[in-house]
């Protein structure tokens, strides 16, 4: 089973991320065939400031070894040194329907937000497909904002598949129920451009002050309070297991449960959770040189599993001309 998924580094990665997908790929490498990739070309899309580039991509690299990816069990590398997944991009441009990406939710948010409209924003669902079946991936973990995207990979690996003959693995969403959008602290979905993330690694200070703006329900200390749509009980559930979830619902379901408290609790909670991967990213955030030779490993393997997709690719649509 190869499982593959891309994170973008157009911003500091956050509680959305880590449990709709960076935590559920660091578990998954333990006995899958894992690969998991910083998606540069993507940011490129909205991102126009290239030191600002470099920065983000360099840390989302920290963020995510930090965390527990090893690349020892994985293939782990960053999207814009295969530059072989634009070459398949265009292939697949030529079996995807303007409609589709017509239809495109993220195109229409992003634009709506005053992304400019451009081609690669556009295309955006094709270059994404493109880093899917480029290698093989039967199972794509995403938070649910994907899953729309992942519809348009199916969609085009199938028409490619029927054109040209068989070539694609046609890959399977893979969402998580409990995580798949994660509130942020106004009860939107949490974003890295809302304004309203909790990042993973943000000072204390800054995450006092978050928790602190989250909007309370006025019920009296005495009741019970609710759960549905309660952002506070939706982000300490992110921390618990099975039966801390429970103990914590209770304490809900029962008077006396103050908001204040439990958002100081909370603050702990998530300070406390990140701190050894920390000082893990502190010590890899000034390794550089030890970071990069990583990163150079993770493309080259890329690169090997990316030539056989790319070629039989190449191959089924007519471009080598001396075969
Ligand atoms: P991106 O960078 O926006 O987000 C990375 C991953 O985090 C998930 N996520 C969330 N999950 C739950 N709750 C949230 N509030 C939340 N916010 C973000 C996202 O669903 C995603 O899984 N287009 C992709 C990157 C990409 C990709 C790929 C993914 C490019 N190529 C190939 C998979 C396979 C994106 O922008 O994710």
């Amino acid at each position: 089973m190869r499982i593959l998924s891309g994170i973008q580094p157009s911003g500091s990665l956050h509680l959305g991320n880590y449990f709709g997908m960076m935590k559920r790929m660091v578990d998954y490498q333990e006995h899958s065939e894992l690969f998991c990739f910083i998606v540069n070309y993507h940011a490129l899309t909205s991102v126009f400031d290239s030191d600002f580039l470099r920065r983000q991509t360099y840390g989302a690299v920290c963020d995510f070894l930090a965390l527990g990816l090893d690349p020892e069990k994985s293939v782990f590398w960053v999207q814009g040194d295969v530059p072989e997944v634009t070459e398949l991009t265009w292939l697949l441009s030529n079996v995807t329907g303007m409609g589709i990406l017509e239809r495109s939710h993220s195109y229409k948010d992003k634009t709506a937000k005053g992304i400019p409209a451009s081609h690669g924003l556009f295309a955006y669902p094709v270059l994404m497909a493109a880093d899917i079946l480029l290698y093989g991936a039967d199972k794509v973990p995403v938070g649910k904002d994907q899953k729309q995207h992942l519809e348009i990979a199916r969609d085009i690996a199938i028409r490619f598949n029927n054109t040209y003959g068989d070539t694609f693995v046609v890959p399977e969403p893979d969402i998580e129920e409990d995580f798949a959008t994660v509130p942020g602290v106004d009860g939107q979905k949490m974003s890295k451009s809302y304004g309203n993330a909790i990042e993973i690694f943000a000072d204390e200070k800054s995450i006092r002050e978050k928790i602190m703006r989250i909007k309370t329900d006025s019920t009296p200390v005495d009741q019970p309070k609710p759960l549905k749509d309660n952002i506070l009980y939706d982000l300490y559930s992110l921390f618990l297991d099975e039966r801390d979830r429970a103990a914590l619902k209770e304490r809900f379901l029962n008077p006396g449960l103050r908001y204040g408290d439990l958002k100081k609790e909370l603050v702990g909670v998530i300070w406390e959770y990140f701190t050894p991967y920390r000082n893990e990213r502190q010590r890899l955030e000034r390794d550089r040189q030890y970071v990069i030779d990583i990163m150079r490993e993770g493309a080259r393997k890329a690169r090997q599993a990316a030539a056989v997709y790319l070629d039989r690719a190449r191959h089924n649509v007519g471009l080598d001309y001396w075969y």
